[in-house]
């Protein structure tokens, strides 16, 4: 695999493969790679000739200066997982390659960025969408793979590709979960081994909300979900949401639809985690 740190050299490579008909797949991340990028890389991998990854710890879409300094940066061992799963190419950039300036533009993405992680995370996806459209800028990949633990992101994506008329196809893959439900996330590397246990609790937070679907009104199963969660130390909970699965504005009966996005944030001691799960009411 060739590490790339130039956007010109990227440009370039992929221009001329382009030029001899292959496709291009493209994983944007922040490094700190787990199974759940593992699966994006393969299923890239299996539709795509050529497999780009990015790592890059974006500054910008960071509303929290700690979480920034202490997100995990591991790419001695991230180059090593990469090339055990056949990755093509990694795009490395400092920060300087992608911000030479300040970056001005403001993006708005309406009511989807009014809710959950918009709403908790105030310029978040301001800097998801500046650094997305850079790397999509950059790397002209064909295909584009972001994982379902982002749900909110995936639908701002999704906005923004059709916003800005980009020529990307985005594929949305399923959340990979360790054996006892715990969403694979970056952050998880930050827990100590008592809060790595606390941390199944938003997985089990989901699953008591989805047993009580079709039995209790919105309202309290918010009610029971607040209850569970505030019964266990170290949890600090943030949100937890009955939402559309492509608007991911609350649903408030939830015999109106089809399916539903059930959404969790919480802090488990600092280290602030989301998960969720997406139920088809007529399958339950
Ligand atoms: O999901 C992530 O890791 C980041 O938000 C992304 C898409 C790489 C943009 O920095």
């Amino acid at each position: 695999m060739e590490v790339i740190r130039q956007a010109g050299a990227i440009r370039s490579l992929v221009q001329a493969l382009r030029c001899s008909g292959k496709q291009i797949g493209f994983v944007p991340t922040m490094g700190a790679l787990h199974q759940g990028h593992l699966a994006l890389l393969r299923a890239s991998a299996g539709q795509n000739d050529v497999t780009i990854c990015s790592i890059f710890v974006n500054p910008t879409q960071f509303n929290n200066s700690d979480d920034y300094k202490l997100y995990p940066r591991t790419l001695t061992q991230d180059i090593e997982l990469l090339e055990a799963a056949g990755c093509d190419y990694l795009f490395a950039p400092d920060q300087e390659e992608i911000y030479p300036q300040q970056p001005l533009l403001q993006f708005s993405f309406g009511p989807l960025e009014a809710v959950m992680e918009g709403e908790h995370r105030p310029g978040h996806f301001n800097g998801v969408a500046t650094v997305v459209s850079k790397l999509f800028h950059i790397v002209h990949p064909h295909r584009a793979y972001f994982g379902q633990k982002d749900l909110q992101q995936v639908a701002i994506v999704k906005q923004l590709i059709n916003g800005l008329s980009f020529d990307v196809e985005l594929v949305r893959y399923p959340i990979v979960r360790e054996a006892d439900g715990l969403a694979m996330s970056s952050r998880n590397k930050r827990l100590s081994p008592e809060q790595r246990e606390v941390a199944t609790s938003l997985y089990k937070a989901l699953q008591l909300a989805r047993a009580q679907l079709l039995q209790q009104p919105v309202a309290s199963i918010k009610a029971t979900v607040a209850a569970y969660l505030a019964s266990i130390n170290q949890l600090t909970p943030e949100y937890f949401e009955i939402a559309h699965p492509d608007t991911l504005q609350p649903v408030a009966e939830v015999r109106d639809v089809q399916e539903v996005a059930l959404c969790i944030a919480a802090f488990v001691g600092p280290v602030r985690l989301i998960d969720n799960i997406l139920v088809n009411l007529n399958r339950l």
